[in-house]
Protein backbone atom coordinates (compact mmCIF):
# COMPACT_ATOMS: atom_id res chain seq x y z
CA UNK A 1 0.00 0.00 0.00
CA UNK A 2 1.29 3.45 -0.77
CA UNK A 3 -0.03 6.14 1.18
CA UNK A 4 1.87 9.70 0.10
CA UNK A 5 1.36 13.27 2.81
CA UNK A 6 1.19 16.40 1.49
CA UNK A 7 1.28 19.33 3.72
CA UNK A 8 0.42 22.85 4.42
CA UNK A 9 -0.91 24.01 1.35
CA UNK A 10 -1.74 27.67 2.96
CA UNK A 11 -3.73 28.15 0.22
CA UNK A 12 -4.92 32.20 -0.49
CA UNK A 13 -6.75 32.43 -3.72
CA UNK A 14 -4.81 31.61 -7.30
CA UNK A 15 -2.75 34.60 -8.47
CA UNK A 16 -2.58 35.81 -4.50
CA UNK A 17 0.95 35.70 -2.52
CA UNK A 18 1.11 34.94 1.17
CA UNK A 19 3.92 36.52 3.37
CA UNK A 20 7.04 37.83 1.28
CA UNK A 21 5.50 36.39 -2.20
CA UNK A 22 5.02 33.28 -1.91
CA UNK A 23 2.61 31.29 -4.37
CA UNK A 24 1.44 28.81 -2.13
CA UNK A 25 -1.71 28.08 -4.78
CA UNK A 26 0.59 27.12 -7.68
CA UNK A 27 3.21 25.36 -5.25
CA UNK A 28 0.31 23.16 -3.86
CA UNK A 29 -0.72 22.84 -8.13
CA UNK A 30 2.93 21.17 -8.35
CA UNK A 31 2.98 19.69 -5.59
CA UNK A 32 -0.42 17.63 -6.32
CA UNK A 33 0.61 17.32 -10.08
CA UNK A 34 3.97 15.35 -8.19
CA UNK A 35 1.64 12.80 -7.15
CA UNK A 36 -0.71 12.56 -9.64
CA UNK A 37 2.57 11.72 -11.95
CA UNK A 38 3.93 8.95 -9.27
CA UNK A 39 4.08 5.46 -10.84
CA UNK A 40 2.99 3.23 -9.20
CA UNK A 41 -0.29 5.82 -8.25
CA UNK A 42 -0.33 6.14 -4.52
CA UNK A 43 -3.82 4.02 -3.15
CA UNK A 44 -4.58 7.70 -1.12
CA UNK A 45 -3.12 10.74 0.13
CA UNK A 46 -3.27 12.44 3.67
CA UNK A 47 -3.79 15.98 3.93
CA UNK A 48 -2.10 17.22 7.37
CA UNK A 49 -3.85 20.50 7.59
CA UNK A 50 -3.23 23.66 7.17
CA UNK A 51 -5.22 23.61 3.81
CA UNK A 52 -6.61 27.54 3.87
CA UNK A 53 -4.09 30.15 5.11
CA UNK A 54 -6.81 32.43 6.42
CA UNK A 55 -9.89 29.45 6.04
CA UNK A 56 -11.64 31.16 3.62
CA UNK A 57 -14.31 29.77 1.80
CA UNK A 58 -12.33 30.52 -1.91
CA UNK A 59 -9.24 28.89 -0.61
CA UNK A 60 -11.31 26.04 0.09
CA UNK A 61 -13.01 26.15 -3.24
CA UNK A 62 -9.04 26.39 -4.65
CA UNK A 63 -8.40 23.17 -2.44
CA UNK A 64 -11.48 21.66 -3.76
CA UNK A 65 -10.45 22.18 -7.26
CA UNK A 66 -6.39 21.65 -6.76
CA UNK A 67 -7.73 18.13 -5.47
CA UNK A 68 -9.35 17.14 -7.79
CA UNK A 69 -6.96 16.32 -9.99
CA UNK A 70 -6.03 13.30 -8.02
CA UNK A 71 -7.66 10.17 -8.91
CA UNK A 72 -7.15 8.61 -5.52
CA UNK A 73 -8.88 8.94 -2.10
CA UNK A 74 -8.02 12.26 -0.90
CA UNK A 75 -8.42 12.41 3.57
CA UNK A 76 -7.94 16.10 4.87
CA UNK A 77 -7.81 17.07 8.52
CA UNK A 78 -7.79 20.84 10.12
CA UNK A 79 -4.51 22.76 11.35
CA UNK A 80 -4.31 25.90 12.97
CA UNK A 81 -5.23 27.81 9.85
CA UNK A 82 -7.87 26.39 8.50
CA UNK A 83 -11.41 26.95 10.00
CA UNK A 84 -13.52 23.88 11.01
CA UNK A 85 -16.90 24.56 10.15
CA UNK A 86 -15.80 26.39 7.16
CA UNK A 87 -13.88 23.50 6.18
CA UNK A 88 -16.47 20.74 6.49
CA UNK A 89 -19.03 23.31 4.49
CA UNK A 90 -16.62 23.62 1.60
CA UNK A 91 -15.38 19.88 1.49
CA UNK A 92 -17.81 17.65 2.75
CA UNK A 93 -19.21 16.62 -0.73
CA UNK A 94 -15.97 15.51 -1.98
CA UNK A 95 -14.78 14.37 1.48
CA UNK A 96 -18.11 13.07 3.01
CA UNK A 97 -15.73 11.17 5.89
CA UNK A 98 -16.03 15.16 7.46
CA UNK A 99 -19.66 14.92 7.94
CA UNK A 100 -19.80 14.17 11.90
CA UNK A 101 -22.25 15.26 14.49
CA UNK A 102 -19.45 15.87 17.21
CA UNK A 103 -17.75 19.31 15.83
CA UNK A 104 -14.36 17.43 15.67
CA UNK A 105 -13.07 16.46 12.26
CA UNK A 106 -11.44 13.08 13.11
CA UNK A 107 -12.30 9.75 11.52
CA UNK A 108 -11.32 6.15 10.82
CA UNK A 109 -10.85 4.66 7.13
CA UNK A 110 -11.26 1.45 6.80
CA UNK A 111 -10.82 0.56 3.65
CA UNK A 112 -7.02 -0.33 2.94
CA UNK A 113 -4.86 -3.28 4.45
CA UNK A 114 -2.97 -0.03 6.74
CA UNK A 115 -5.45 1.47 9.47
CA UNK A 116 -5.91 5.21 8.98
CA UNK A 117 -6.98 7.07 12.24
CA UNK A 118 -7.09 11.13 11.60
CA UNK A 119 -7.07 13.22 14.78
CA UNK A 120 -7.95 16.76 14.68
CA UNK A 121 -5.90 19.13 17.17
CA UNK A 122 -6.84 22.47 15.60
CA UNK A 123 -8.31 24.61 18.67
CA UNK A 124 -9.93 27.79 17.07
CA UNK A 125 -8.03 30.97 17.54
CA UNK A 126 -4.79 29.29 18.45
CA UNK A 127 -1.78 28.89 17.01
CA UNK A 128 -0.83 25.39 18.82
CA UNK A 129 -2.95 22.05 19.08
CA UNK A 130 -4.67 20.06 21.31
CA UNK A 131 -5.97 16.75 22.46
CA UNK A 132 -8.20 17.35 24.65
CA UNK A 133 -9.83 14.87 26.93
CA UNK A 134 -13.16 14.24 24.82
CA UNK A 135 -11.03 13.61 21.80
CA UNK A 136 -8.25 11.17 23.45
CA UNK A 137 -11.65 9.53 24.70
CA UNK A 138 -12.53 8.64 21.09
CA UNK A 139 -9.26 8.05 20.31
CA UNK A 140 -8.79 5.12 22.80
CA UNK A 141 -12.07 3.95 21.69
CA UNK A 142 -11.33 3.93 18.04
CA UNK A 143 -8.27 2.12 18.91
CA UNK A 144 -10.01 -0.50 20.66
CA UNK A 145 -12.14 -1.53 17.83
CA UNK A 146 -8.81 -2.23 15.81
CA UNK A 147 -8.66 -5.73 14.92
CA UNK A 148 -4.75 -5.30 15.37
CA UNK A 149 -3.90 -3.89 11.83
CA UNK A 150 -0.87 -2.27 10.86
CA UNK A 151 -2.48 1.93 11.97
CA UNK A 152 -0.69 5.33 10.70
CA UNK A 153 -2.36 7.88 12.57
CA UNK A 154 -2.29 11.31 11.43
CA UNK A 155 -2.75 14.64 12.75
CA UNK A 156 -1.98 18.35 12.33
CA UNK A 157 -0.08 19.33 15.19
CA UNK A 158 3.30 16.85 16.53
CA UNK A 159 2.33 15.51 19.74
CA UNK A 160 6.37 15.57 20.55
CA UNK A 161 8.72 18.31 21.02
CA UNK A 162 11.48 18.33 18.25
CA UNK A 163 14.54 20.38 19.45
CA UNK A 164 13.08 24.05 17.45
CA UNK A 165 12.04 25.95 20.05
CA UNK A 166 9.59 28.03 18.12
CA UNK A 167 7.83 25.50 16.80
CA UNK A 168 7.76 23.01 20.15
CA UNK A 169 5.86 26.24 21.54
CA UNK A 170 2.94 25.47 19.31
CA UNK A 171 2.88 21.40 19.51
CA UNK A 172 0.22 19.72 20.28
CA UNK A 173 -0.72 19.62 23.78
CA UNK A 174 -1.65 16.50 25.22
CA UNK A 175 -2.32 14.34 28.23
CA UNK A 176 0.39 11.98 29.61
CA UNK A 177 -2.41 9.06 28.90
CA UNK A 178 -2.66 10.09 25.31
CA UNK A 179 1.43 8.66 25.07
CA UNK A 180 0.56 5.40 27.06
CA UNK A 181 -2.33 4.84 24.47
CA UNK A 182 -0.08 5.23 21.88
CA UNK A 183 2.44 3.33 23.69
CA UNK A 184 -0.05 0.66 24.74
CA UNK A 185 -1.42 0.24 20.58
CA UNK A 186 2.07 -1.08 18.91
CA UNK A 187 -0.01 -1.71 16.02
CA UNK A 188 0.62 2.39 15.35
CA UNK A 189 3.42 2.35 12.95
CA UNK A 190 3.89 6.06 12.54
CA UNK A 191 2.39 9.38 14.14
CA UNK A 192 2.65 11.53 11.41
CA UNK A 193 2.45 15.22 11.14
CA UNK A 194 2.63 18.45 9.52
CA UNK A 195 2.63 22.09 10.86
CA UNK A 196 6.75 22.54 11.40
CA UNK A 197 6.95 22.73 7.57
CA UNK A 198 10.47 20.69 7.53
CA UNK A 199 11.06 16.87 7.24
CA UNK A 200 11.80 15.43 11.07
CA UNK A 201 11.85 12.02 12.57
CA UNK A 202 11.61 11.00 16.00
CA UNK A 203 11.03 7.68 18.40
CA UNK A 204 8.11 8.72 20.11
CA UNK A 205 5.67 6.66 22.64
CA UNK A 206 6.73 3.24 21.08
CA UNK A 207 6.17 4.54 17.20
CA UNK A 208 8.10 6.40 14.99
CA UNK A 209 6.56 9.83 14.82
CA UNK A 210 7.37 11.55 11.58
CA UNK A 211 6.80 15.47 10.42
CA UNK A 212 6.03 16.27 6.78
CA UNK A 213 7.67 18.76 4.61
CA UNK A 214 5.58 21.44 3.50
CA UNK A 215 4.44 21.63 -0.39
CA UNK A 216 5.45 25.39 -0.39
CA UNK A 217 7.44 27.25 2.06
CA UNK A 218 10.22 25.51 4.77
CA UNK A 219 10.50 26.52 8.16
CA UNK A 220 14.15 27.20 9.09
CA UNK A 221 16.15 24.76 11.00
CA UNK A 222 17.04 26.91 14.15
CA UNK A 223 17.57 24.66 17.09
CA UNK A 224 19.24 28.07 19.04
CA UNK A 225 16.99 28.24 21.83
CA UNK A 226 14.93 31.84 22.26
CA UNK A 227 14.72 32.61 18.19
CA UNK A 228 11.64 33.39 16.53
CA UNK A 229 9.91 30.83 13.40
CA UNK A 230 11.56 31.64 10.06
CA UNK A 231 10.97 30.79 6.77
CA UNK A 232 13.05 29.58 3.95
CA UNK A 233 13.00 28.82 -0.08
CA UNK A 234 14.49 25.36 0.65
CA UNK A 235 12.96 22.47 -1.77
CA UNK A 236 9.27 21.58 -0.92
CA UNK A 237 8.56 18.41 -0.74
CA UNK A 238 6.21 15.74 0.29
CA UNK A 239 5.61 12.06 1.90
CA UNK A 240 5.11 8.78 1.12
CA UNK A 241 4.64 5.94 3.15
CA UNK A 242 4.86 2.30 1.57
CA UNK A 243 3.76 -0.61 3.70
CA UNK A 244 3.89 -4.30 3.06
CA UNK A 245 3.53 -7.46 5.22
CA UNK A 246 7.32 -7.74 4.34
CA UNK A 247 9.30 -4.45 5.20
CA UNK A 248 6.06 -3.00 7.19
CA UNK A 249 6.51 0.81 6.79
CA UNK A 250 9.13 2.44 4.95
CA UNK A 251 8.73 6.50 4.64
CA UNK A 252 10.42 8.61 2.32
CA UNK A 253 10.89 12.29 1.82
CA UNK A 254 10.22 13.31 -2.46
CA UNK A 255 11.36 16.57 -3.08
CA UNK A 256 8.86 18.57 -5.97
CA UNK A 257 10.55 20.20 -8.63
CA UNK A 258 12.48 19.50 -11.90
CA UNK A 259 15.83 17.90 -10.88
CA UNK A 260 16.19 16.18 -14.64
CA UNK A 261 15.53 12.97 -15.89
CA UNK A 262 17.27 9.78 -13.35
CA UNK A 263 19.80 8.09 -14.70
CA UNK A 264 21.91 4.87 -15.76
CA UNK A 265 25.09 4.73 -13.85
FE1 LIG B 1 1.54 25.31 8.24
FE1 LIG C 1 0.20 24.68 11.40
Amino acid sequence: MLIAQISDFHLRLPGETAYAGIDTHAMTRRAIDAVASLDPSPDCVLLTGDIADGGRPESYAAARALLSRLPMPVFVIPGNHDKREVMRDCLADACPYLRRDDGFLHYVVEDFPVRLVALDTAVPGAVGGEICAEREMWFAARLAEGDGRPTLVFMHHPPFATGIGAMDGTMCRTAGSFQRLVEEHSEIERVVTGHHHRPIFRRWAGTIGFIAPGVAHQLALDLRPGEPVRYVHEPPAFALHAWSPETGMVSHVVPIGDYGPSRDF
